[in-house]
C-alpha cells in the first residue's frame, strides 16, 4: 500500500522486440505485477516497445500507443531506465545496446550471439558508462545458470563444464534415440511442432550452442575466446546405426558443449557425444537444457530446466530487470565489476589435436580375413589403445561384402587418433571415411565428468 505523500518509485522500461520473448515479458509483467511490486518495493513500468512492423499480429495485447519503430528515439527517452534488447542478431541489436549504454541506460539482453561476438565491447562500454548489463536468458533460457556461476560459485573455481544448451538438438536426439528414426524425419516433425526453426542451421549445426559456450567460458574462466574458432560439429551427421551401437556399449548420444580450463589455454568444443548412461546428462529429455559444472570446492553440481520458450525465457529477462532495479534502488547499479565475464582478457583455445578423449569409431570395411588386425596395428602404432571392439556383420550397409567394425578406445590425444585414421581410411579395404564420436568423461583430472 502506498500513500500520495510517499508514492511508489517507478522504474521505466523499454522493450526492443515483441516476438516470442518480448510477448512473454509483457505477459509476466502484467500477471505478476503485484508480486513483483511487493518484492521490489518499486514498479516496473513499460514506457515503449520498439518493433519493425505496427500491423503484425502479436501474441499479447498491448496498448498501441506504446508501439514504436523509432529505436533511436526510444533509447534517448529520459523516462527509460532499463532497455531490454529482445530483437536478436548481431547488427541492429549491437547498435541498439551500444547506444543504450552510451545514453546511460541499463541493459537486459537474451542475445547470446551478441555477447559471444561482441561481449568484450559491450561489457567494457557498460563499465565505462557505469551501467549494468544482465543476460540470464542468453544461456539455458529459464535455468538461472548465469546467477549460479556469477554469484553462487563466486568463491569457487570452475574446472570444467559439460552441458546440453540447445533444446532443439536435444529434442531431435532424444526422439532419434527413442524411436530409431533418422535425422531428417525427426527434424521435420520438430519443425511442425514448433521445436525447430524453419532454418534450423544455427541449432542443429551447433552454432547456437557455440555462442552459449563462449558466454559460459567468459563467466567460468574469466576469459574471452574467439567464438568462431570453437570446434563445432552439428548433430546432423549421427546416423541411427550409431544410436544403436552407442546403446549397446552403454551410452546415449547427446549434443554437448564441453569446456575445461588448462591455464595457458581453454578447451572448448561443441559436438555430438556419447554420454555414459549413468550420467544425469544422459537422462535430459526433450527440449530441456542442463549444465553439469565441476568446481574445485563444491565438486559436481547440476542445473536443469526449460532452456527456451516464451514464459521460461521471459522469467529470466524480468528477473534481470528486478535485479537491476534493486541495484538502482541500492545505488549500486554499474558498480559490479566482479560480475563481468571476460574480465581477464582473451586466452587462446586449446587446439583440437591436443584434447584428450575416449572415442567411438565406426569403420565400414570389406569383409575379409586380416582387416581387423591391420586396423588394430595402425591404431596401436599411433598410441591408441582399445577398450572394446565389435565386428558386426548384421550391420552391413552396402551388401554382404561390407561389414562394420565398432571400436571404443581408451583415452587418447585427438591428433594421434586423426593421424591413425588418415592411414586407416587410406587402406583399400576401408570403404568410407571412419565415423568418429567423442565419449564424455575423459580428461586430465581423474574424476572428470563423473556424476
Ligand atoms: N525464443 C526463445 O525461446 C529464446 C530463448 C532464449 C533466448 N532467446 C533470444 O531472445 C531474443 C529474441 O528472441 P525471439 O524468439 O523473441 O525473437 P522473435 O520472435 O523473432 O522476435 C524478434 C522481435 O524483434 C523485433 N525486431 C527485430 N529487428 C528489429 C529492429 N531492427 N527494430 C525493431 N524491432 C526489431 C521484431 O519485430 P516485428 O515483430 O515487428 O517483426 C520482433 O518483435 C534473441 O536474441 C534470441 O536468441 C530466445
Amino acid at each position: 500500500m502506498t500513500d500520495s505523500a510517499n508514492p511508489i518509485r517507478e522504474i521505466g522500461v523499454a522493450l526492443l522486440g515483441l516476438g516470442n520473448v518480448g510477448a512473454g515479458v509483457i505477459k509476466l509483467l502484467e500477471e505478476n505485477a503485484a508480486a513483483i511490486e511487493a518484492r521490489l518495493g518499486a514498479r516496473l513500468n513499460v514506457r515503449a516497445i520498439a518493433v519493425r512492423a505496427f500491423d503484425k499480429r502479436r501474441r499479447v495485447e498491448v496498448d498501441a500507443s506504446l508501439l514504436t519503430t523509432d529505436i533511436e528515439g526510444t533509447l534517448a527517452r529520459p523516462d527509460v531506465d532499463i532497455v531490454c534488447e529482445l530483437i536478436g542478431g548481431t547488427t541492429d541489436a549491437r547498435t541498439a545496446v551500444m547506444t543504450a549504454i552510451a545514453h546511460g541506460r541499463h541493459v537486459v539482453t537474451a542475445n547470446k550471439a551478441l555477447l559471444a561476438e561482441h561481449g568484450r565491447e559491450v561489457f567494457a562500454a557498460a563499465e565505462a558508462a557505469g551501467v549494468d548489463v544482465y543476460y540470464e536468458a542468453a544461456v539455458c533460457g529459464g535455468v538461472p545458470i548465469i546467477r549460479v556461476l556469477r554469484e553462487g560459485l563466486a568463491s569457487d573455481r570452475v574446472e570444467h563444464i559439460h552441458g546440453i544448451v540447445n533444446g532443439t538438438s536435444n529434442y531431435i536426439l532424444s526422439t532419434m534415440t527413442a524411436t530409431g528414426r533418422g535425422f531428417a524425419d525427426v527434424l521435420a516433425e520438430a519443425q511442425a511442432l514448433g521445436y525447430a526453426e524453419a532454418d534450423p542451421t544455427l541449432d542443429v549445426g551447433g552454432g547456437d550452442a557455440a555462442h552459449k559456450l563462449a558466454v559460459l567460458v567468459g563467466l567460468c574462466f574469466g576469459t574471452a575466446v574467439d567464438v568462431h574458432a570453437i570446434s563445432t560439429e552439428g548433430i546432423d551427421t549421427v546416423e541411427p546405426i550409431d544410436f544403436r551401437s552407442a546403446e549397446r556399449f552403454g551410452y546415449v548420444v547427446k549434443g554437448l558443449v564441453i569446456a575445461r580450463d588448462h591455464g595457458h589455454a581453454i578447451e572448448a568444443r561443441v559436438h555430438p557425444t556419447l554420454v555414459p548412461k549413468n550420467w544425469l546428462l544422459a537422462d535430459v529429455p526433450g527440449a530441456k537444457n542442463a549444465l553439469y559444472v565441476h568446481s574445485y570446492a563444491l565438486g559436481a553440481s547440476m542445473y536443469y530446466g526449460a532452456g527456451a520458450g516464451m514464459l521460461p525465457t521471459a522469467m529470466a529477462v524480468v528477473s534481470d530487470m528486478i535485479e537491476i532495479s534493486r541495484n538502482m534502488l541500492a545505488r549500486a547499479a554499474g558498480a559490479r565489476a566482479m560480475a563481468r565475464p571476460f574480465a581477464q582478457g582473451q586466452r587462446p583455445l586449446l587446439p583440437l589435436d591436443d584434447i584428450r578423449s575416449r572415442y567411438y569409431l565406426r569403420l565400414a570395411v570389406v569383409d575379409e580375413a586380416g582387416v581387423l588386425g591391420r586396423i588394430m596395428t595402425i591404431l596401436g602404432s599411433h598410441g591408441i589403445s582399445i577398450a572394446q571392439v565389435v565386428q558386426d556383420e548384421s550391420a552391413a550397409a552396402d551388401g554382404a561384402a561390407t561389414t562394420h567394425i565398432f571400436v571404443i578406445t581408451h583415452e587418447a590425444r585427438e591428433g594421434n587418433l586423426r593421424s591413425a585414421l588418415r592411414e586407416i581410411d587410406g587402406l583399400p579395404v576401408v570403404q568410407r571415411p571412419t565415423v568418429v564420436l567423442r565419449i564424455a568423461g575423459a580428461g586430465n583430472n581423474g574424476n572428470a565428468g563423473k556424476q
